[in-house]
């Protein structure tokens, strides 16, 4: 397949593309596999499609970061980089100093994406101003967030100065992504932030998609549909979170056929049918809920 092929783009921020499908790294460089095979399933993901890596400096302590690098050497602009930084790290001035540690283990020299990766003791404006500074040094191209609830979003600083974005409801909104928690069987987003986030432009990245690979996949319903679709269940799960706009997956692979397995998701179109069966295992919020985080 070549590559890129069929990947919609989430985002059309400017210049700026973000892919709908992508791959995460949390447990990487970590010992479960050994690093070559996990540098190797990601680059056969980029293979397939899915161009959009996330990672942190949490991850491994750097080493997750370190096997992106293995991963992404010779093949830099094919892929779309999200790193994160710690909330104890985010600070003026620990932000430019976190930022500079990443992009030495990832033997690069700007990311595509930079994420707080909770909220913490510093306050966001301070992290924001600092991200800002990093745009404009041409470290990152943007900026975002992870595990933020609507209020948290509402909080953020407004009105920043931002040229190369044109799309009318982004233009005074800074903040490119919002990385949270988002599955069949973790939708409480979908009752406020969901539809928040669509109203300000602000797509979502849905982490742990196939529920880190438990219970979820094990699922009757979930196995149903995938069996009329000749699919797996995690690519139905990953579909499932792909049903909608403004939604990005990044599921996390190191075993290669579970890496095809996820790549096939982009395909995938559940029906009305699939959906409502899913609704009758897995049903939407009729509440606010607080916001799930891992
Ligand atoms: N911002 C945050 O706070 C936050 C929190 C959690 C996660 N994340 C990001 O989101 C990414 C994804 O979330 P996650 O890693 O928590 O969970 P996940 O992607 O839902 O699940 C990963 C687990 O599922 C297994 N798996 C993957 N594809 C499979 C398949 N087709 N069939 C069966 N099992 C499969 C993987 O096994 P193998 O590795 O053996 O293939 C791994 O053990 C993370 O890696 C990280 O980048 C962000």
């Amino acid at each position: 397949m070549p590559p890129d092929a069929g990947q919609p783009e989430v985002g059309q921020l400017g210049a700026v593309t973000m892919p709908q499908l992508g791959q995460g790294t949390w447990r990487m460089g970590e010992g479960g596999a050994s690093r070559a095979q996990e540098a190797d399933a990601l680059r056969l993901g980029v293979d397939l499609g899915m161009t959009l890596i996330d990672t942190a400096e949490m991850y491994g302590d750097g080493a997750a970061e370190e096997v992106v690098a293995d991963a992404i050497q010779g093949q830099r602009s094919r892929v779309f980089l999200v790193s994160k930084v710690y909330p104890h790290n985010a600070s003026r001035a620990g932000v430019p100093a976190a930022c500079e540690r990443s992009l030495r283990r990832l033997r690069t020299d700007c990311l595509d994406l930079y994420l707080l990766h909770w909220r913490g003791q510093h306050p966001v404006a301070e992290t924001v101003a600092a991200f800002e500074a990093l745009r404009q040094a041409g470290k990152i191209r943007r900026w975002g967030v992870s595990n933020f609830d609507t209020r948290d979003m509402e909080g953020l600083p407004p009105a920043l100065q931002h040229p190369d974005l044109q799309h009318p409801t982004l233009q005074h909104w800074g903040c490119a992504a919002n990385q949270v928690l988002y599955n069949p069987g973790a939708r409480g987003i979908e009752f406020d932030l969901l539809p928040w986030s669509r109203a300000h432009g602000v797509p979502i990245m849905a982490y742990s998609p196939v529920g880190q690979g438990g219970r979820l996949l094990r699922d009757p319903a979930l196995r149903a549909v995938a069996a009329r679709h000749g699919a797996t269940p995690a690519a139905i799960a990953i579909a499932w979170t792909l049903r909608q706009p403004g939604v990005v997956s990044i599921p996390k692979a190191a075993d290669a056929a579970h890496v095809r397995q996820n790549a096939a998701a982009a395909a995938l179109r559940l029906t009305p049918e699939d959906l409502a069966e899913l609704d009758a295992v897995f049903p939407p919020p009729r509440r606010k809920q607080p916001l799930e985080m891992l």
